[in-house]
């Protein structure tokens, strides 16, 4: 922790602008090595995208007008608009640790959980259990491996003892018959569960093939393989922000809130930054050694600066993703109580895309759900209806999915990040080509200035990301400093 040490060398002025992650980060780390470190934030508050509604945040989109959430207050009843899981091996664990917040499961995985598609075959318009989706679709795929295996019909570099062992393998993982077909499972759930006595229970019937293959169901399981979505997945009891409220313990002093950068300047010998106070109106002017600048490209292109023009031009070309998300509180955890259903999510082809239930809190009253979370042109889609619009769209989809949607319907909170003041986008959106040209320029010190946030890294649209870069930026920062 500290490994790095001025050994004396003191007065060194950082400025940081931007508070999110990757700025609290820097001061954090900056602060325990001595360094004076100033961070300017727009907003209100620090985080930026890691932000938890809670009754009374009020907030203004871009062309969408304001909004107070109208959440009960509740420390259980929060809303994490941003990031809302953490995978165990990220840095952010780490910051956890450290910094003493409190983390619990965030069940990203339940087989409780729905597949509900349209337009899609015999099973449109149906919510299917991911169990059964899952149970039918792998039952099948099995048997269709297994038998090409024993017909030739693939060219396998395999001897027979090796055949048979891969058909007993694809037996155990589609649980077929001794003759190799599937003919359901009870991995895909029950019509009645099996109870006492003699009661055994009766087993869900298997859809058939082409009704499943023409669901579409298939093309969700991979949401859950990759990398940064495997289980276990973490996040802090009582929200995200947790994070934020620790690291500003160490550096909320050192941060000048709601003061919106205007230009910045830096010469051969310092930086100096030109911010107005949305207080008072008034502009004042900081000057430092260096500056981290950690503002979203997004909105860093509007504001003039002494870039480079390679560097200018890089910033300039840089896209950002859409992402949108809406928080539902109902009056009653009716996934929990009626449906056996604890955390994890539900996926749809409708524009809600997928509903998260809370993985905090279980048991209690009332909760507070993700309505939807969407991405691309459908995030651009809900991002341009009002509050209520979107809102409506949300109740209407979700009600297709859980009929109590109506009924027990208490309040909402939506966003739009391309429309969010300061942020104006979900996450950079890198090509393999904007990796090999411009992004290694994003990534190179401009004399004085070090650009720093997930946008400077390979773990995009993740806190981690943030951390990750404002860490190597410290690290160089100290380096030059101490060689200076
Ligand atoms: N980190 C974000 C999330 O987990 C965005 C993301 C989604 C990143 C899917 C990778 C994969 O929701």
């Amino acid at each position: 922790r500290n490994d790095l040490q001025l050994s004396g060398r003191t007065g060194q002025k950082i400025i940081i602008l931007g508070a999110g992650i990757a700025g609290l980060t820097a001061a954090y780390e900056l602060g325990l090595a001595g360094y004076d470190c100033t961070l300017l934030e727009a907003k209100g508050h620090a985080g930026g995208r890691c932000w938890t509604i809670r009754k009374g945040t009020a907030a203004s989109e871009i062309g969408t007008g304001l909004q107070i959430a109208r959440f009960d207050n509740d420390p259980g009843l929060y809303f994490n608009a941003g990031p809302m899981r953490i995978p165990q091996f990220h840095v952010t664990m780490e910051y956890c640790r450290t910094l003493g917040v409190a983390i619990e499961p965030f069940n990203n995985v339940n087989e409780s959980g729905y597949y509900y598609n349209e337009n899609a075959g015999p099973l449109s318009g149906q919510r299917v259990p991911k169990r059964a989706a899952k149970a039918d679709m792998r039952g099948y795929v099995a048997e269709m491996l297994a038998k090409a295996v024993d017909q030739k019909a693939l060219d396998l570099p395999l001897g027979p003892e090796e055949k048979a062992k891969l058909v007993e393998y694809l037996r155990a993982e589609g649980d077929l018959s001794p003759d190799l077909f599937y003919k359901g499972s009870s991995r895909g759930g029950y019509k009645t569960e099996p109870a006492s006595r003699l009661d055994a229970g009766v087993r869900r019937d298997p859809f058939d093939l082409k009704s499943i293959v023409n669901s579409g169901f298939g093309n969700y399981f991979s949401n859950e393989y990759s990398y940064d979505q495997q289980m276990l997945m973490f996040h802090p009891v009582g929200g995200m922000d947790a994070i934020v409220k620790a690291f500003e313990k160490h550096v909320g002093d050192r941060i000048k809130y709601r003061t919106e950068v205007q230009e910045i300047r830096q010469s051969a010998s310092g930086v100096r930054v030109v911010y107005k106070d949305l207080a008072t109106k008034q502009e004042h002017e900081i000057a430092g050694d260096y500056c981290i600048c950690t503002i979203p490209l997004s909105v860093l292109k509007k504001i003039p600066a002494d870039f480079s023009p390679d560097m200018a031009k890089a910033i300039n070309s840089t896209r950002y993703a859409s992402a949108g998300k809406i928080g539902l509180q109902f009056k009653r955890r009716f996934w929990e109580e009626d449906e056996h259903l604890y955390g994890g999510s539900s996926l749809t082809n409708m524009d809600i895309t997928q509903i998260y239930y809370p993985s905090n809190d279980y048991f209690s009253k009332k909760g507070i759900l993700l309505g939807y979370y969407a991405y691309g042109g459908i995030a651009d889609k809900l991002g341009g209806m009002s509050y209520q619009e979107r809102e409506k769209l949300a109740l209407t989809q979700g009600a297709k999915i859980h009929p109590q949607y109506m009924k027990e319907f208490d309040a909402s909170f939506s966003i739009d990040w391309k429309r969010v003041p300061y942020q104006e986008g979900g996450w950079v959106s890198y090509s393999a080509d904007d990796r090999q040209t411009f992004y290694k320029t994003l990534c190179k010190p401009d004399n004085r200035i070090y650009l720093a946030g997930e946008h400077i890294s390979y773990i995009t649209a993740w806190q981690a990301g943030a951390m990750e870069s404002a860490r190597v930026v410290v690290s160089d920062l100290h380096q030059r400093v101490m060689q200076a």
